[in-house]
């Protein structure tokens, strides 16, 4: 029986999920509100400078995984036209149906698919682009749900694994202070849950760092990896290319 981690606490492989999944049903119903209120909205430059990267073209297929509520898919769609595909995926149906009502008020249908980014239904070779924000640090086998990613890409297709990473050592003491007190606060009074957001806290730190991550995504089927700081290394946005 191996063991993983949930936020600091062990726990068995097989039970990560499970309780992931006790976090996103808990949380989906506030979790757009949670999202501006704990980063003064600041979550909203972060995906726009992911579109940015991503060179996202008129007629692209793109996949969108652990995509939630729907932000990057949405953003996509608008770059990617009527000639393109955007496939909006993640294992947690209340966060994706929370995502899809939201898609349909902006007018807009995609095809939303509940999956595992472990065990993706695609074909080899299916995407020009893959997105997957602020997910990768839930995923138990974070090196398969890697592979899983590179093998559903064409070659020199690109990866946007946009995640919380490690901030820089001047405000790193601020940051444990906000993420350990306000944070559970924040999550107590808008979402009545404050366990939720002291899993989000603990799970930041327990994800590879920066370097970690691009190593991993190296020994992961990406042969070119390049990350960007942003707010001081509170979130790195890793882009990779599958050759
Ligand atoms: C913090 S939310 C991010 C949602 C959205 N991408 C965003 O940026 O707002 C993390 C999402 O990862 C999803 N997730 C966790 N493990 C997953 C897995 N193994 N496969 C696919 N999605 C997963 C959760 O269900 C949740 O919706």
């Amino acid at each position: 029986m191996s063991s993983t981690h949930f936020g600091f606490e062990s726990v068995d492989e097989r039970d990560k999920a499970r309780r992931v999944r006790g976090v996103f049903d808990s949380v989906a119903p506030r979790y757009d509100l949670m999202n501006d209120l704990m980063s003064l909205g600041l979550h909203r430059a972060w995906k726009a400078y992911t579109l940015l990267v991503s060179g996202a073209r008129a007629g692209d297929r793109v996949l969108d995984i652990a995509g939630g509520t729907g932000d990057l898919a949405l953003a996509f769609a608008k770059k990617v036209g009527s000639t393109g595909t955007v496939v909006h995926t993640d294992i947690n149906e209340a966060m994706l149906r929370t995502g899809r009502d939201r898609l349909l008020d902006a007018g807009v249908v995609l095809p939303t698919l509940v999956c595992d980014a472990e065990k993706l239904p695609f074909e080899s070779g299916s995407f020009d682009l893959v997105s997957v924000a602020f997910g990768l640090r839930n995923m138990t086998h974070k090196d398969l749900a890697l592979a899983e990613m590179a093998r559903v890409l064409k070659p020199r297709g690109k990866l946007l694994v946009l995640e919380f990473s490690k901030v820089a050592q001047p405000l790193r003491k601020a940051y444990d202070w906000y993420s350990f007190n306000v944070l559970p606060q924040l999550g107590r009074l808008v979402a009545g849950d404050s366990a939720s957001y002291r899993y989000l806290a603990e799970s930041i730190r327990m994800h590879p760092d920066q370097q970690e991550l691009k190593a991993l995504m190296g020994r992961s089927g990406f042969g070119h990896v390049d990350y960007h700081n942003m707010t001081g290394g509170v979130v790195a946005l890793h882009v990779g290319i599958k050759c």
